[in-house]
């Protein structure tokens, strides 16, 4: 197998348990954590629950790691303060470790919030500025500048993959654009780690969608191609043929309804 041992974080989250089932071709051994519940180890696992805000915890995840899937974290919009430990703390501790056992490359599970203020009607490429619209988002953005800085100061390669919406099958008119299938998930992965080089990469997570809002075209290096479409599931939502249909903010802006979210509406 190509690696002897690769870690996922977040193993216990909707999208860790998916790739719990499919990533174990790739390594000897995966290393799951989480701070929540995992279950046993299976053959070829082992399980480390662990705070990802836990420093001295997360040097010992890091040891005789090859490769990190790193999927844990808060995943919606939250309080500064849960935020700032999970995600900002969190991630500059795993890039730390990462450093300090000499691991060669991580894939960070970004998101599309971290440019959730580009407005629908625009189509941006990985060299647009950020334009993050949570503090969750703000935390990816910290994720991917940080990623970027351990690559040119200690050469650490990162795929930032900005998820759109990775579920089993889009539930609402925005995820017609955003959707990303489980296996185009799972091949985005794929060429993430077995690229020989990647350097620091930003690559878009979505299917092939119609009316996509994202250019991958900088990311082409990777030889991504996704399989699936969400046009299976048009006719879900007989409404959407003009989508962005009203003027309001989750449909003039790309995050959608993280643009209503978030502590800071509702004192
Ligand atoms: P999830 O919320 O189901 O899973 C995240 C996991 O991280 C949870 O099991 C949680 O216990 C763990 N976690 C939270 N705080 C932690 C801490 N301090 N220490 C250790 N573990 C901690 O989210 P999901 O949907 O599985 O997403 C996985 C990753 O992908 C997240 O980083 C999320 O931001 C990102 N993402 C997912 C998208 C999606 O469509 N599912 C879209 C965009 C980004």
């Amino acid at each position: 197998k190509p690696f002897k041992r690769l870690l996922l974080t977040g193993a216990a989250g909707g999208l860790g348990k998916i790739l719990r089932e499919r990533i174990q071709p790739w390594a000897d051994v995966v290393r799951l954590s989480d701070i929540g519940d995992m279950g046993a180890a299976c053959e070829g696992e082992e399980v480390v629950q662990c705070d990802l805000a836990d420093k001295a915890a997360v040097f010992k995840l890091l040891e005789g790691v090859d490769a990190v899937l790193h999927f844990g974290g808060i995943s919606t919009e939250n309080t500064f303060e849960n935020i700032m430990a999970a995600n900002i703390a969190g991630t500059y501790n795993l890039y730390e470790a990462a450093h300090k056992h000499g691991v060669k490359r991580v894939v960070f599970a970004s998101s599309n919030h971290t440019i959730g203020y580009y407005k629908t009607t625009d189509y941006i490429d990985a060299d647009s500025p950020m334009r993050p619209d949570s503090l969750y988002g703000v935390s990816k953005c910290f994720g991917e500048s940080l990623s970027r800085y351990y690559y040119d100061r200690t050469g650490i390669e990162t795929v930032c993959l900005r998820i759109g919406s990775s579920f089993p099958e889009p539930v609402n008119p925005r995820m017609l654009v955003t959707w990303f299938s489980y296996d185009d998930l799972v091949e985005s992965l794929r060429c993430a780690l077995f690229t020989p080089r990647v350097g620091h990469t930003i690559l878009f997570g979505a299917s092939a969608n119609p009316g996509s809002w994202w250019d991958n075209s900088k990311a082409a290096h990777l030889g991504f191609k996704p399989k699936d479409s969400s046009a299976q599931f048009a006719a879900n939502f007989p409404e959407s043929g003009a989508y962005p249909p009203k003027d309001d903010v989750a449909t003039i802006y790309q995050g959608g309804g993280f643009l209503m979210s978030g502590p800071q509406y509702k004192d």
